[in-house]
């Protein structure tokens, strides 16, 4: 049987990885400064973390939602407690677009309404009514198109405004990255996510931050909205929350309520699942990971703003994107293939690191280097 060829493969296989490296069936050693998609949060095959999921592999995988799974209560506290959001609540499933399925679904529940207000160049997931509040014409398939989205631009304050004026009582949700990931590392301004915190309070709709990306401690705060100094309703998450093991969630406002039978799945919330999230958080806390990617990240923006030809370096933390021009186009190929540095991008001309936030110091300038060497190379100093 063939794959269902729907992903541009780079010919490399990996099959070892530690830390902030990942090797090569060859034995070649890769830099991974794209975190294999966001996803590698405490470094990759972290000892604690296989340690934990081997020893509750012994114990029990998975056991369906019908008994009592006290690591969920264990993982809710610890969540609670780093993420500072202690009064909400937590459900589980498995990936982000499952995350932002269920938040946009409760949220129509819990207020009764059909309308949503994305933004310009969001990016929420795959599934059918995720991928209705993305902004990408290409991958809505005609099942998925529904007239309950209105998209806005992103970060106009005036136009969101205007929105909650026309649609009074119907919206239902507002949702929005506290940083674009996939749409090219655009940062919401705090004073926009104020706006929507007001006007959902006024309008009786849903705050839903999606932190399946910008969330879990990348940005130097536990979700990168926090930075606006407002609580949304509903935070979505994922990658980072498993270090690859697939587990996700949504993290709800204490207002909402819950129902027997509103949101279920098979697989969120399994034994294992809970056995990765938690060795996650723990490590986060013994090292301190969150405030690690605020200095680091530090570091590396005010690095990369001081390199000749990338243009707009931006981001928050360890969630980086800057720009390239045309004569440095294969910077990224030339990073991977000859510098054997991962990165990853966003069309047309964005790179975008999303690095372990254990990555070490010395790991950052190594990548500087790399960076450095690579844009001589695709571009001579000129006599
Ligand atoms: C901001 C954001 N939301 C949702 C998703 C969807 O997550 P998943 O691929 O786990 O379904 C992604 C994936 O890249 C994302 O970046």
């Amino acid at each position: 049987m063939k794959l269902f060829d729907v992903y541009p493969l780079n010919n490399i296989t990996i099959t070892k990885a530690l830390g902030s490296y990942v090797w090569d069936e060859n034995g070649a050693q890769y830099l991974d400064m794209y975190g294999g998609h966001a996803v590698i949060s405490i470094g990759h095959t972290h000892p604690h973390w296989v340690k934990r999921m081997e020893e509750q592999l012994e114990k029990i995988a998975f056991y369906s939602n019908s008994v009592m799974i006290p690591l969920q209560k264990e993982l809710a506290d610890k969540l609670g407690k780093i993420s500072g959001k202690e009064d909400y609540q937590l459900f589980l499933c498995n990936s982000g677009a499952e995350a932002t399925e269920n938040a946009l679904k409760l949220a129509s529940f819990h207020n009764g309404k059909k309308k949503i207000v994305s933004f310009t160049k969001a990016f929420h997931g795959r599934t059918s009514l995720a991928v209705a509040v993305t902004d990408n014409p290409a991958i809505v398939a005609p099942v998925n198109e529904t007239d309950n989205v209105i998209f806005l631009p992103f970060n106009d304050e005036a136009a969101l405004e205007q929105c909650f004026t026309e649609h009074c009582d119907q919206i239902s949700s507002v949702i929005i990255e506290g940083i674009q990931g996939v749409g090219g590392i655009n940062v919401a301004k705090d004073s926009f996510l104020q706006l929507i915190r007001k006007l959902c309070t006024q309008y009786n709709a849903v705050y839903i931050a999606d932190s399946v990306q910008c969330g879990y401690g990348r940005t130097g705060q536990f979700f990168s909205h926090d930075s606006a100094g407002v609580d949304a309703d509903i935070y979505t998450m994922a990658k980072g929350m498993g270090n690859g093991f697939p587990v996700a969630g949504i993290l709800i406002a204490p207002h909402i309520q819950s129902k027997h039978g509103m949101l279920g799945t098979t697989f969120g919330g399994n034994h294992l699942a809970c056995a990765a999230a938690l060795a996650v958080l723990e490590v986060i806390e013994q090292d301190n990971l969150i405030s690690m990617a605020k200095q680091r990240g530090m570091y590396l923006l005010n690095k990369l703003k001081s390199i000749d030809g990338l243009k707009n370096v931006r981001g928050r933390g360890l969630m980086i994107g800057f720009d390239v021009p045309e004569e440095l186009k294969d910077l990224r190929k030339t990073l991977l293939n000859d510098y054997f540095v991962f990165t990853g991008e966003s069309k047309p001309n964005t790179i975008r690191l999303l690095p372990s936030l254990a990555i070490t110091r010395k790991q950052t300038d190594e990548f500087l280097e790399a960076l450095q060497e690579a844009i001589t190379q695709l571009v001579p100093a000129k006599e």
